[in-house]
């Protein structure tokens, strides 16, 4: 269980350059993935596109096991695409929303989904549904037990939310969603890469992540994972020649698989890249990684609960290593380029819509830490020292 820290940095060229705690953000590649990537643009360069593609083929096609490995699916279930959000809307806008279809969700979802929600409500009439937390911060799921009835078309979940520093319980909700028959949505954005994942064991229908987080990918790529048996009861909101096949001048045939859910022009160096930080991934094991994150976290925590003047805004009994503070006197845009003249890169991360808490008290940023396995202590406490001397 115990990681090669030296190792992990050896291989990670940034953390000579600086102490990244954006990782929420975007984490710091490795060396192979970054060779990965440029080779292939590389070869395109000299050879054409789809020639270098031609060649490229068994790394391409690498990706979808490797993905699939990740949250323990199957590599028919899974989709390339662009980020998180995309992946997260070929998914929601599949299903075919009627006036009084109901969508169970919590309070601490992603903005992107929050804003989606209520386009369907508008154009469609979709009731949402924000479950109460529970005094944890959590998902309520009592509440949400409660909630479901028959015009519950879908329940969706944010697993880690971006700056509540929790963990939902994404295997008790699955419970729910199963019990009642309901498809379940997970956003995974910064849960793959951050702790194990088993969508059996969640008991999510669709998961849908990115890549440039904890997995280590490069920008520009992410995928959804649709269950099997779900695959061809979505309809993705658009096709192109990629998701389906032009099979008369009249007709055409959607993909029976998860690339149904594909664009034709991807972005061919991002999957290759995509793949190799997915299988470094797996070589160095997620429960390492999590431990790892979780005993980092947990020392940023208690230092900066020591600190005059800092409050911590994390809710939720289970926390993630996303770390969210604010300091009395400055405000996070301030701490953050502190942090930043220190070599120490942390995100100054807007406060959700649904966290009165923090309107209440007048705090619309925070400063978000999030720590990767690749950190270190001795990064921490540098961290801690600079928001202390403010
Ligand atoms: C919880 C969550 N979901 C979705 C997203 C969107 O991811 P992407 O930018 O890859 O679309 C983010 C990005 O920060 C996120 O934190």
């Amino acid at each position: 269980m115990t990681l090669d820290i030296a190792r992990l940095r050896a291989e990670t060229p940034g953390t000579l350059e600086v102490a990244h705690f954006n990782n929420a953000g975007s984490s710091l590649m490795t060396a192979p993935v970054l060779q990965a990537v440029t080779d292939h643009l590389t070869l395109e360069s000299r050879i054409g596109g789809y020639e270098a593609a031609g060649l490229a083929k068994a790394a391409i096609d690498r990706f979808y096991a490797a993905a699939a490995r990740a949250v323990a699916g199957k590599p028919h279930e899974i989709a390339f695409v662009e980020n998180a959000t995309r992946a997260w809307d070929m998914a929601f806008y599949a299903f075919d929303w009627k006036p009084g279809d109901r969508v169970l969700t919590a309070r601490s979802e992603y903005n992107s989904n929050m804003i989606a929600y209520r386009q369907v409500a508008r154009r469609f009439g979709v009731d949402i549904l924000l479950i109460d937390n529970d005094e944890s911060g959590a998902i309520d799921t009592r509440a949400l037990e409660n909630a479901v009835d028959e015009r519950t078309r879908l329940i969706a979940l944010t697993h880690i939310p971006t700056n509540d520093g929790l963990i939902n319980p994404a295997a008790a909700v699955g419970r729910i969603a199963r019990a009642a028959g309901v498809p379940y949505l997970l956003d995974a954005c910064q849960s793959v890469g951050h702790l194990p994942i088993d969508v059996a064991e969640i008991g999510c229908t669709m998961l849908s992540t990115t890549g440039r987080k904890y997995i280590r990918g490069p920008r520009g790529t992410g995928f959804l994972w649709v269950r099997e048996d779900w695959v061809e009861r979505l309809e993705p909101p658009f096709l192109d020649n990629r998701a389906a096949s032009w099979t008369a001048v009249e007709d055409y045939r959607i993909q029976p698989d998860a690339r149904r859910f594909e664009n034709w022009e991807f972005n061919v160096a991002g999957k290759i890249g995509l793949a190799v930080a997915l299988d470094r991934m797996a070589d160095i094991g997620m429960p390492a990684i999590w431990a790892r994150i979780r005993a980092l976290a947990t020392r940023l925590r208690d230092g900066l609960a020591a600190i005059d003047g800092v409050s911590l805004h994390d809710t939720g009994r289970e926390k993630s290593g996303l770390v969210t503070f604010t300091k009395a006197g400055e405000s996070a845009v301030e701490t953050r380029a502190r942090l930043a003249t220190a070599g120490i890169n942390v995100s100054a991360s807007k406060s959700q819509l649904t966290r009165h808490d923090l309107l209440d008290a007048g705090i619309d940023v925070m400063v978000r830490a999030s720590v990767h396995a690749y950190n270190t202590e001795e990064e921490v406490d540098r961290l801690l020292a600079v928001v202390a001397d403010g």
